[in-house]
């Protein structure tokens, strides 16, 4: 384990803009449970970001879409409780916000008043915008999402890199105003060119957080499982910074080996008891009726 440095200090909605402005990067990462928002704190991380792609990584399924607003709040309360310095944010899932407003903001305060975040994401522009307006002035700080949005996807023919043309470039940029004028704390930028995320990043006020956007942004953000190597293929904008899969796979092979030859549990696992109390229920245990089979 590598020495931890003096924690940098911490984020808030409030203070994330002046953080920035310092002169520091923003480190984002998403987490999923208890354990891991334990272990992201203890590394400093800025943001836990409780992302709806739990639904792929954790719950195995095939879309992030695939996820509810109930299961969504099981996982931000996991990482609300680990997170003792980190800012969460929790993710609205698929059809938690787009319907209206109204859903959006009683959602979002779902996640921060049921879930404990400190903050919510949504994907999109366009009507996504009024949405994070809505939310904004409910009280509740809200970050935008835009580039490839993956909620989206099936609509943006999968799973691409975006903002790829000068006019695709100009709308997200127009949408990336759009959030900051609607109150959006940050912006996460996926999947698009460097050039477009940091002319962007320069144009706004907030941070951004990239992921797939090149080092001109605000901040990183990467999924927990593909950063530690616990999946097996990874878009090309992920570095795996550890590969937890083969020590994982070797510690439950040695588990696996030590009970089958029984050398797992010693008595160092063991509990005892006084000799006498074990004595007399040995004899108790020989001369107690045997249960008859109820067949
Ligand atoms: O759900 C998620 O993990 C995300 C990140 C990829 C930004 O939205």
């Amino acid at each position: 384990m590598t020495d931890t440095p003096t924690p940098p200090e911490r984020v808030h909605p409030a203070n994330l803009r002046d953080v920035v402005a310092s002169g520091r990067r923003l480190v984002m990462v998403t987490a999923y449970d208890h354990p891991s928002a334990r272990l992201a704190d203890e590394a400093g991380i800025d943001l836990l970001l409780v992302g709806d792609s739990a639904a792929m990584v954790v719950l195995g399924r095939e879309s992030t879409n695939d996820v509810t607003m109930e299961e969504m709040l099981l996982f931000t309360r996991a990482v609300s409780r680990g997170a003792r310095r980190a800012m969460v944010v929790g993710d609205l899932p698929f059809m938690s916000y787009q319907p209206s407003d109204e859903l959006a903001v009683v959602n979002a305060g779902r996640l921060v008043g049921e879930g404990g975040a400190h903050a919510v994401k949504l994907e999109g522009g366009g009507r996504a915008v009024d949405r994070a307006r809505a939310i904004a002035e409910a009280g509740i700080a809200v970050v935008g999402h835009l580039g490839l949005t993956p909620q989206s996807a099936p609509a943006l023919g999968g799973f691409r890199a975006q903002a790829r043309t000068a006019a695709a470039a100009a709308r997200l940029l127009e949408d990336a105003l759009a959030l900051e004028a609607a109150g959006a704390v940050a912006i996460v930028l996926e999947a698009i060119p460097a050039e477009v995320a940091e002319r962007v990043t320069s144009r706004l006020a907030v941070p951004t957080i990239g992921i797939g956007a090149g080092p001109g942004t605000s901040g990183q953000v990467l999924v927990w499982h593909d950063m530690l190597g616990l999946t097996e293929r990874v878009p090309r904008f992920v570095h795996r910074f550890g590969d937890l899969t083969a020590p994982t796979v070797d510690a439950l092979r040695s588990y696996a080996a030590a009970v089958r030859d029984g050398s797992f549990p010693t008595a160092e696992h063991t509990y005892a008891m006084p000799d006498d109390e074990a004595g007399q229920f040995a004899a108790e245990a020989a001369s107690a009726p045997q249960l008859r089979s109820v067949r």
